[in-house]
């Protein structure tokens, strides 16, 4: 497979099965990948950096946090940017401090930076003991249900003598789960997805504003994954602190006027459209030209809202037949009901409904829990997962809609 175009963050973690790693960077390296390593210092002890410099042509990030160019911050910069992130093999404490979100040197502060829906993948390798450890199995479980692909180490006889599990997974095989993850089938090369994410900011006077504790996360995820599967996409953003996605065509916009404006303008060349907005139902009436004072005596104000336009109900009047779009529905109650009145009204094909106040589910979390219902009616209930999971499903569903509604 080709790997040409990938940006590859390698991660490297101090075990003696680090000189594999070199391996690892030059088979990835011979695929077409930029590989950037990072090394610890634990891991610089038992394979030289010249080594690393040598096989992938690219700085390799140490401790030093030396920074060529003092207007970037070049390891968070690479975190961001990554197509996959890598650690091989990962010792238990690296393992740990993922697990925690522990950054206290350079290769995990570029773990803690690198974008959720970012893969990565990590090849344990290390001691039978401290593989078998609970730390270690509660550590694993932590980092799966974040979404971590883990490649199971193999048995054999250790460095330390003993014989047992914790042998890191044959090179080849690594090579292969990083191929199998970036190679992702191409299923929407061709299409152009318009995806609103974020909460909107409605303001009041220069320094007050409307808005609503979304994260953006779930539109970032759905914006990331359609990338890796080869579409165009147009990530119309309100309020998040997230990078925004490599290759994404970004228009950040405040207000949903704005987002309405924005989309308009994307709808007549894209394929097709995802609501993930949390866009805010009314503004302020007014919005003063300077900070509103309180008044001496007056116990209670009332604020005057105006109407908003539902970004995705014009969207879903003015798209033509064959342009598809799903939206999202957070609900607390009654919520297919509700969720089937908003396909009808917002001219949907499918809407993925999730209860806001389960845990684990809705607003400014990593996971969600949601339920995904169709036009006609057929329903699939997900279980609680990550949100770079979540957009999986939506996509293969997005892929599996007809073309056609008349299909239906
Ligand atoms: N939406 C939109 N513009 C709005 C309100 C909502 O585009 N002004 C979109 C959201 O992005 C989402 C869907 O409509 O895809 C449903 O949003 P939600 O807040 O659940 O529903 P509302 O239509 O606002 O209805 P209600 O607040 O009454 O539940």
């Amino acid at each position: 497979m080709n790997l040409e175009g990938k940006r590859i963050l390698l991660g490297v973690s101090g075990s003696i099965a680090a000189y594999k790693s070199a391996d690892i960077a030059s088979q990835l390296g011979k695929s077409g990948a930029d590989v950037h390593a990072a090394l610890t210092a634990n891991a610089a002890q038992f394979v030289g950096v010249p080594t690393f410099r040598a096989l992938t042509r690219n700085p390799v990030l140490t401790d030093t946090f030396e920074e060529p160019d003092t207007k970037r911050i070049a390891h968070i910069e690479l975190a961001q940017s990554a197509d996959l992130v890598l650690v091989a093999p990962a010792t238990a404490n690296i393992l740990a401090k993922m697990a925690h979100g522990i950054a206290d040197d350079m290769l995990t502060t570029c773990l803690l930076a690198t974008p959720q829906s970012t893969p990565l993948l990590v090849a344990p390798a290390m001691n039978t003991q401290m593989w078998l450890h609970p730390a270690t199995s509660e550590n694993l479980r932590i980092l799966q249900a974040r979404g971590v692909q883990v490649i199971p180490p193999g048995s054999g006889l250790l460095a330390c003598q003993d014989v047992g599990e914790g042998k890191l997974a044959e090179v080849s095989e690594i090579v292969a789960a990083v191929m199998a993850t970036l190679g992702t089938a191409q299923t929407l090369a061709g299409h152009h997805l318009l995806i609103t994410a974020g909460a909107t900011r409605e303001p009041l006077d220069p320094v007050r504003f409307l808005t609503n504790r979304s994260s953006g996360k779930m539109g970032y995820a759905l914006a990331q994954e359609a990338i890796r599967r080869g579409a165009t996409v147009t990530l119309v953003s309100g309020i998040t602190n997230l990078p925004p996605p490599h290759k994404a065509n970004l228009v950040r916009v405040e207000t949903a006027e704005q987002m309405l404006k924005a989309c308009l303008e994307a709808l007549p060349s894209v394929t097709g459209i995802i609501a993930s907005a949390a866009v805010a139902d009314y503004r302020p009436l007014q919005v003063a030209d300077h900070k509103l004072k309180k008044r001496e005596g007056e116990e209670e104000v009332v604020l005057r809202l105006a109407k908003n336009p539902d970004v995705i109900a014009e969207l879903g009047r003015r798209k033509r037949p064959e342009q598809r779009s799903i939206g999202f529905a957070a609900e607390t109650q009654d919520l297919l009901a509700n969720a089937t009145r908003k396909i009808a009204a917002k001219n949907l094909d499918l809407i993925v409904v999730n209860d806001v106040l389960k845990e684990g589910a809705g607003f400014d979390v990593d996971t969600n829990i949601v339920t995904l219902v169709w036009r006609d009616g057929k329903r699939n209930a997900l279980p609680k997962m990550t949100k770079a999971e979540v957009s999986r499903h939506i996509l293969d569903a997005y892929s599996e809609l007809p073309r056609w509604r008349g299909q239906f």
